[in-house]
C-alpha cells in the first residue's frame, strides 16, 4: 500500500508571518494521508516550529548538491536537514525553464537529498508543444532515466515522483485523470524496467498541474496516482485541507 501524499508548493509566496498564520489555522492531521508544505527557504525555520505536533512535514523547493562551498544564492542539504526538512522538490519545471536546471543538475540535487535523508520530490513533464506532437512518454522517459541515474534500489523507495505536464501548471487546465494515470503508469513501468516490479510498486507518484479540492479525488481514484503536488490551491489553509481531505480514500 502506498500512502497518499499531498504536497503544497508555495513557490515564491508567503512571508514568515503569513506562513505562521497558515500553520496556526491547520488542525492536527491524521496518519492516513501524508501532508507536506514546501515553503520558501526564508520561512522554513518559523514554519517548522509552527507545525510542531501537527503531523505535517516540512519541505523545501530546491536543494543544492554540495554540502557547502562557493555557490552564491544556493542552500545546502545540511542546512535544510538542520531545519527539519523532510522533502525537497527537485527539478520543478519553473527551475528548469527559468533557472537553467538540467537533467544533470536535477540528478545531482536528487543524490544530495537522498544522501542526507531528505526525500526528493522529482518533477517531470512535457510542455504543450511536446504534448501536441505526441512526445509525452518520450520526454518523460528521458527525464526519468536522467533523474534516476545511479540511484540504488535502497534509495529508490525514499523518492517521490511528480508528473507535472507543464501546460497544466497554474493554467487551470488539468490533464484528465485517465490521461494522467496513463503517463504515471508508464513512469511506474520505466521504474520496473530499471529496477523491479515490486520496488516500482512502492514508489509514490503524484500528479501536479491545477489540482484543486474539487478535482483531487478524481485523480486519487486512479490506480497509479498516489497524491498531488499543488501550487495555487495550497496557498489557503481551507483549500490545502480540502486537498488533504480529498486524498483520503
Ligand atoms: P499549480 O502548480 O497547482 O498552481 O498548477 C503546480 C506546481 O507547480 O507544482
Amino acid at each position: 500500500m502506498r500512502k497518499p501524499i499531498i504536497a503544497g508548493n508555495w513557490k515564491m509566496f508567503k512571508t514568515i508571518a503569513e506562513a505562521i498564520a497558515f500553520a496556526e489555522a491547520l488542525p492536527v492531521q491524521d496518519e492516513a494521508v501524508e501532508a507536506v508544505l514546501c515553503a520558501p527557504f526564508t520561512a522554513l525555520s518559523a514554519l517548522a516550529e509552527a507545525l510542531e505536533g501537527k503531523n505535517i512535514a516540512l519541505g523545501a523547493q530546491n536543494i543544492h548538491w554540495a554540502e557547502d562551498g562557493a555557490f552564491t544564492g544556493e542552500v545546502s542539504p545540511l542546512m535544510l536537514k538542520e531545519l527539519g526538512v523532510k522533502y525537497a522538490i527537485v527539478g520543478h519545471s519553473e527551475r528548469r525553464a527559468l533557472f537553467g536546471e538540467t537533467d544533470e543538475t536535477v540528478n545531482q540535487r536528487l543524490h544530495a537529498a537522498l544522501k542526507h535523508g531528505i526525500s526528493p520530490i522529482v518533477c517531470v513533464g512535457e510542455d504543450l508543444e511536446q504534448r501536441e506532437a505526441g512526445q509525452t512518454k518520450e520526454v518523460v522517459k528521458v527525464q526519468m532515466e536522467a533523474a534516476l541515474r545511479d540511484v540504488t534500489s535502497e534509495q529508490l523507495v525514499n523518492l517521490v515522483v511528480a508528473y507535472e505536464p507543464i501546460w497544466a501548471i497554474g493554467t487551470g487546465k488539468t490533464s484528465s485523470a485517465e490521461d494522467a494515470n496513463e503517463v504515471i503508469g508508464f513512469i511506474r513501468e520505466l521504474i520496473a524496467d530499471q529496477y523491479d516490479q515490486s520496488l516500482a510498486n512502492q514508489v509514490r507518484i503524484q500528479y501536479g498541474g491545477s489540482v484543486k479540492p474539487e478535482n483531487v479525488a478524481g485523480f486519487m481514484a486512479q490506480s497509479d496516482i498516489d497524491g498531488a503536488l499543488v501550487g495555487g490551491a495550497s496557498l489557503q489553509p481551507e483549500s490545502f485541507l480540502g486537498l488533504v481531505k480529498g486524498a483520503h480514500q
